[in-house]
């Protein structure tokens, strides 16, 4: 069960025990919460200012748009890290890695769903998650969660609908201060689930194989354009479930501990701890995760697969 796994202490031994009481003792030594907020809420502003503005859109790959709007968020969010916690490490999506060997890491994704926000649809956010290095190590075979992975602090804000997603490793997770968990939805074909489609080598990406197959076992999968939404939207409840390939650690690190820390679960595809540098998401309310899993089993190894239509044989 996912209440379970998230408290550890069916599984670990005395060791663990003790590692986690000195993880403990650091996870309450300081709250991020507040300025986290004020910071992603700051930067959100600046998005809408620059949202109503007609921007140029520049190309880093073939689809793979960035604007004024991405390159501000990120220069406004490091400034005010640095101000606050200038010894600290910042990766963040259009500046790359700051590294000054600190032990506390922040992941920025200034602005996720550009591809929306550069066409004026109005499903964009900040996503901010914060990491404590020295608390990563994990038992080999264990689930992943908050405590572990040294995720600690996350928040994920958006600004079209003032919408404040945070979390906080071990104390739970908000939406706009009102404890929020994950949804009670037990079977997929119950289930509304989430995915996205990279901007890069798309080519390459097999996800419209678990799109068509996973779409006709559920009530629908949607496709909304911002990775770390659509985990605040499992952590939530509007969503059962979520998966992408090749997301960056910029678009979960944030979004995975929201979902852990409201009860939800986050794997690789084959149900091994998830990592930032994964690249494989797989995110659910727990109950359906077991189902999922075998879904990917099945699909990966292109058995019982529903063929796709052929539009040629399309009649109206
Ligand atoms: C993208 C969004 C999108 C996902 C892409 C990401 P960006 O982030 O999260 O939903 O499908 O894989 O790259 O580029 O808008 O920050
Ligand atoms: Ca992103
Ligand atoms: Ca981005």
């Amino acid at each position: 069960m996912a209440a379970q796994s998230r408290t550890g202490s069916a599984r670990h031994g005395s060791g663990q025990a003790r590692r986690f009481a000195r993880m403990t003792d650091l996870k309450y030594s300081e709250s991020f919460l507040p300025d986290m907020s004020a910071i992603a809420r700051e930067a959100g502003a600046l998005l809408m200012d620059y949202f109503h503005q007609h921007l140029k859109i520049e190309y880093k790959g073939e689809a793979d748009l960035v604007t004024a709007a991405d390159r501000a968020s990120e220069a406004l969010i490091r400034d005010r890290i640095r101000q606050k916690w200038p010894t600290h490490d910042v990766l963040g999506e259009e500046q790359g890695l700051s590294d000054q060997g600190s032990d506390y890491r922040w992941y920025v994704d200034p602005l996720d769903g550009t591809t929306n926000f550069a066409h004026g649809y109005p499903v964009f956010c900040v996503s901010i998650g914060l990491e404590h290095r020295r608390l990563q190590q994990r038992a080999p075979g264990q689930e992943s969660s908050g405590a572990e992975s040294g995720r600690i602090a996350a928040v994920v804000y958006d600004p079209a609908r003032d919408e404040l997603f945070a979390a906080e490793q071990g104390r739970g997770a908000w939406l706009n201060g009102e404890t929020i968990r994950v949804s009670k939805t037990s079977t997929l074909q119950e289930s509304l689930l989430a995915t996205g489609f990279p901007s890069q080598k798309r080519h390459k990406n097999p996800n419209i194989h678990f799109y068509h197959q996973i779409t006709l076992h559920t009530h629908g999968v949607r496709r909304a354009g911002s990775a770390a939404l659509d985990l605040c939207n499992v952590a939530s409840g509007r969503y059962d479930g979520f998966w992408e390939f090749n997301l960056n650690p910029w678009d979960t690190a944030a979004g995975v501990l929201i979902v852990e820390e409201a009860g939800g679960r986050v794997t690789r595809f084959d149900g091994s701890p998830f990592e930032l540098n994964s690249r494989e998401t797989l995110a659910s309310n727990g109950l359906l995760h077991e189902a999922l899993l075998d879904e990917f089993k099945v699909i990966f190894a292109g058995r019982g697969m529903e063929p796709l239509p052929d539009p040629r044989e399309y009649k109206r």
